[in-house]
């Protein structure tokens, strides 16, 4: 479970850091304190034990609190009016774009566009970038372990344009390895398009070395960071994606809020996605022409107040010593793999060497969903099911798995109370 950063910052990324050198050392009962949902009881005498961050993260003080003030003081729309209140909206709502600009190390704001989440960007792309770029026989690469929401938007392009979905296998340690993905490029892959982590197993790819052999092979690439961009350092400069998607919520930030990166000239090339306000230069009957980036991707009224709860979160994380965040959470995870072998019925899904966060197992002879709501009672809060990612569900010959995920907040001592509620669980099936 390695911590090295997959992606070297670029030599200008001084100020790409999530982490600066005076930032303090890092301190979980300190970030704990900023977590208002940790303070609960989520049933009578179970405090609340959060193994549920790659489904979405929680939200320290400071984002509801930048979320609550959008609303009570600062409550308008953007880029539309005069008056202070917009003003300040505005002002904040574009602060929080450079916020996201320094964290990726983008080199400008306008390849900053906010959409919904992951989802709505992966979309974006492959409505506009996909429908202008593809034709019949044209490949798009794929890997097994994709979510979903990384598989669905090139199916319905590719049946649209005649072109054709190819899938790179995983091994059954669920890694994809550069040989594999080698040997599915060929002359007719246009896009490749590939996760940073996988969220159903952890498994983090040599995303950087993927990106250089697709863009060798005359492909662009996109990039899906929603669980990457919370657990490595990103700089998209020195990866050199063509595409990087993210959700705001799994980065302690509000829902509703996620960021595409494009490249300026991939943007400035692709016809919009969504017609309506604030996306047009000029608007008559007989035709209309369309804003300058970011704005010609962002039709209608933004989510202002996540986005401003993005940017918050985004200041939030630079203020923590962002490397010994990610040996903490190497640390928890590696205890995890540990206890979870103690386990007599329990076999881990993905055992990849490189992982990050993520703990999925099954356990013989039980449902993954009778021991998610057993251990809630316990108030271990974990995912089951098939995490929007069936086809890693039939590598494994299963429909669905257990899975343990954490965030910045979590600790040992959550592992030893997953560990002993699914004790309990094994001893009630006897
Ligand atoms: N994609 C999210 C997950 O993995 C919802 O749980």
């Amino acid at each position: 479970m390695s911590v090295t950063p997959e992606v070297a910052p670029s030599e200008d990324a001084s100020s790409a850091a999530p982490a600066s050198s005076s930032a303090p050392a890092f301190d979980v009962e300190a970030v704990r304190a900023q977590f208002p949902a940790l303070q609960q009881e989520v049933h009578p005498g179970k405090p609340l034990v959060y193994l549920d961050s790659a489904a979405t993260a929680l939200k320290p003080q400071v984002v509801i609190d930048a979320v609550t003030e959008a609303y009570a003081k600062d409550c308008a729309n953007v880029h539309r009016a005069v008056h202070a209140l917009s003003q300040r909206a505005t002002a904040k709502f574009e602060g929080a774009r450079d916020s996201v600009r320094r964290f990726l190390n983008a080199e400008k704001r306008e390849e900053i566009i906010f959409v919904r989440g992951c989802t709505e960007g992966i979309n974006l792309v492959a409505q506009s970038w996909g429908r202008a770029n593809l034709g019949p026989g044209d490949e798009i690469l794929l890997t097994e372990l994709e979510h979903h929401s990384n598989i669905v938007p090139w199916q319905l392009v590719a049946e649209e344009k005649g072109a054709k979905v190819v899938v790179v296998p995983m091994t059954d340690a669920g890694e994809i390895t550069v040989e594999a993905f080698r040997a599915k490029l060929s002359e007719r892959t246009k896009l490749a398009a590939f996760t940073h982590v996988s969220n159903a197993l952890g498994t983090i790819l040599p995303v950087a070395e993927l990106t250089r052999l697709a863009h060798d092979a005359g492909a662009k690439v996109l990039v899906d960071g929603a669980q990457g961009v919370v657990h490595q350092r990103v700089d998209v400069r020195a990866l050199d994606a063509d595409f990087y998607v993210f959700s705001g919520h799994k980065l302690y930030a509000p829902s509703g809020i996620g960021v595409l990166y494009g490249k300026e000239a991939l943007l400035e090339a692709m016809p919009p996605w969504q017609g309506g306000g604030d996306m047009i230069d000029r608007v008559t009957f007989e035709g209309s022409s369309w804003n300058d980036l970011p704005y010609k991707y962002e039709a209608g009224t933004p989510a202002i107040a996540q986005a401003i709860g993005l940017g918050a979160a985004i200041e939030w994380l630079e203020g923590l010593d962002w490397d010994g965040m990610i040996a903490h959470e190497t640390a928890v995870l590696e205890h995890g793999a540990a206890r979870l072998g103690e386990l007599e019925r329990l076999t881990l899904r993905g055992t990849a060497p490189e992982k990050a966060s993520v703990l999925g197992f099954t356990l013989e002879g039980i449902h993954p969903t009778d021991a998610g709501t057993i251990l809630d009672a316990q108030g271990v809060a974990i995912r089951t099911g098939h995490h929007c990612a069936q086809p890693v569900m039939d590598h494994f010959g299963v429909t669905a798995t257990a899975r343990a995920s954490l965030g910045v907040y979590n600790t040992n001592e959550d592992i030893d109370a997953l560990v002993s509620g699914l004790k309990k669980v094994e001893s009630m099936f006897g």
